[in-house]
């Protein structure tokens, strides 16, 4: 997005020389030649939006995606300035029979995107920016906003509220699937927060909906499929802690059942974890720690405090790590702590395909984790393709996520503690490759799935590969099943919102 902030600059002065020139109504600006196949566009958009066509020279960046794998293809790239903008180009595509995708963070990564052919992507970059309320309980964030300016925006007077923990996913991408983030022990999801949201509906209608709308429901996990979010105004809290805590312990591999056998008694507690701590684990390659196999990164997180309390980290110092680094700071050093601040490698597009392949888990079926982790390794490890992959598990606290009812969501998985993933990120070579790695995930997924007894799997809607069902998805309850289509019926008859993990009627 630098690159189309500056050139939208200099944009900027060729539209005051045309505008002078052309005294018509306000219109976009326009950059490249598919302008007139776009059939006027642009004069129902208003002055500040944008239209980037594929011979502009930002087209490509505008269109780069964190993964490169089934990818959508666009016909032109409509920036709009406001919220009547995005009413008014729903409406154009759906006259012209085109296809048309927000674009926020663009880390969407389910296979399911690459549908959208030819379509038109709407960039939300301009509907950015955070406003918290006179009374300081609520604030309210435009659809484009990214999560970093959530969090320091916020910060900045004294407020948090549950975001996603990535710096550079967008606010509301998460959040539309539910939304996991640091502060939902205390608080919830993200999506718990929405007190009431614009939203441009499948006709280009513009709605304000709140808690007693039917339609918050669905926004609620299965946000993407319901219409383009303007803006939403979510509960925000004073700063509880500013303080806090991480130790970074590195594992090797063969010590996989003895750390999650630690990480099942000594702080999962049976799904009880302490509201304060939270703890994730990658598996992935360090050469300098092991030439052969993958290692277990493990952080363990605490709120409140300047080092980790001795219960939580003693068990994990007595396997013998390889290495353990403690760090103390802010709640703002989580992110790069993590690996996934701007900076970080997660966060860059080097043109590979990183799919991901969810399930959420009970606890830590140690056995199973053993069998996992060598199938990894033998997949993964050493020189091979899949070298750069990260096997992901996330273990937030659960108290708020848990205190919300979980029928008042299509957010259906409140019972779960742990989020796993295997993310194999591997070169795109054509459609035999993408289907060894479609099968290494789906095996890996399965053999965590065998070991939970039960009969679906249930899959983070966000993380998701795209070959999912809907009940592994939105939940397996045929009451939840019936309520999403008969939503989808009435609000999106014509699925133009079914790019994304569709929830199909
Ligand atoms: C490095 C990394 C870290 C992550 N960390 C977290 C995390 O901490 N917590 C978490 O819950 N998830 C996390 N995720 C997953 C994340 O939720 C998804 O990747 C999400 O799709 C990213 O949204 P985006 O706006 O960046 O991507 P985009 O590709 O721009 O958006 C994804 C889809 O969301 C929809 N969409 C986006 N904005 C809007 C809007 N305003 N209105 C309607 N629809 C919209 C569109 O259908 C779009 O296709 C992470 C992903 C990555 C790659
Ligand atoms: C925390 O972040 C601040 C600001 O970026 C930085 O100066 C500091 O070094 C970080 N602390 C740690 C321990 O990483």
């Amino acid at each position: 997005m630098r690159g189309f902030q500056l050139s939208a600059l200099s944009a900027l002065a060729a539209w005051a020389t045309t505008a002078s020139a052309a005294p018509k109504a306000p219109r976009g600006l326009e950059h490249g030649s598919c302008v007139p196949g776009l059939n006027g566009l642009g004069v129902r958009l208003s002055a500040d939006s944008e239209i980037y066509c594929p011979d502009a020279a930002e087209f490509d960046d505008m269109t780069l995606r964190w993964s490169a794998l089934g990818l959508p293809t666009v016909r032109a790239v409509v920036v709009p300035a406001t919220e009547k903008d995005v009413s008014e180009t729903v409406k154009y595509a759906n006259q012209h029979d085109v296809p048309f995708l927000a674009y926020n963070g663009f880390h969407g990564a389910t296979v399911t995107l690459e549908k959208m052919q030819n379509g038109l992507s709407i960039n939300l970059a301009k509907l950015a920016g955070v406003k918290v309320s006179a009374d300081g309980t609520t604030a309210e964030i435009q659809g484009g906003t990214n999560s970093k300016v959530v969090t320091d925006s916020l910060w900045a007077a004294g407020k948090q509220t549950v975001t996603g923990t990535c710096e550079c996913v967008s606010y509301m991408g998460p959040a539309l699937g539910g939304g996991h983030g640091w502060l939902q022990g205390h608080h919830g999801l993200l999506a718990d927060q929405w007190v009431s949201m614009n939203v441009v509906l499948a006709d280009g209608s513009i709605q304000t909906i709140d808690n007693d709308h039917e339609l918050m429901w669905a926004m609620k996990g299965a946000g993407h499929n319901f219409g383009i979010v303007t803006s939403v105004t979510t509960k925000v809290y004073d700063i509880a802690h500013s303080n806090w805590a991480i130790e970074t312990f590195t594992f090797s591999g063969d010590q996989v059942e003895a750390v999650y056998t630690a990480a099942n008694t000594h702080l999962l507690d049976g799904g009880d974890q302490p509201v304060d701590v939270i703890h994730w684990s990658y598996w992935l390659n360090n050469p300098d720690a092991d030439p052969v196999n993958p290692v277990i990164i493990f952080y363990l997180i605490q709120e409140g405090v300047d080092a980790i309390d001795d219960k939580y980290a003693q068990p994990l110092r007595d396997i013998g790590p390889i290495s353990d680094e403690p760090l103390s700071g802010t709640y703002l050093n989580l992110s790069a702590w993590t690996g996934i601040a701007l900076d970080s490698p997660p966060c860059q597009k080097l043109g590979t395909a990183n799919p991901r392949f969810p399930i959420y888990l009970d606890t830590f079926d140690v056995p199973a984790m053993k069998e996992v982790y060598d199938q990894y390794a033998a997949a993964v490890g050493g020189d091979s393709q899949f070298g750069h992959s990260i096997f992901m598990f996330e273990a937030y606290s659960m108290q708020g996520v848990k205190a919300v009812d979980s029928a008042s969501t299509a957010f259906a998985f409140r019972g779960e503690n742990v989020l796993a993933a295997p993310l194999i990120i591997y070169q795109p070579d054509g459609p035999a490759l993408d289907q060894q790695v479609e099968d290494l995930g789906n095996q890996l997924r399965e053999t965590l799935h065998k070991a939970t007894g039960r009969d679906e799997y249930r899959a983070y809607v966000n993380y998701a590969y795209g070959n999912e069902d809907n009940k592994n998805l939105y939940g397996a309850e045929s009451w939840r099943q019936c309520k999403l289509q008969a939503l989808k019926k009435t609000y999106d008859p014509e699925s133009k919102f079914s790019f994304y993990n569709p929830v199909n009627v």
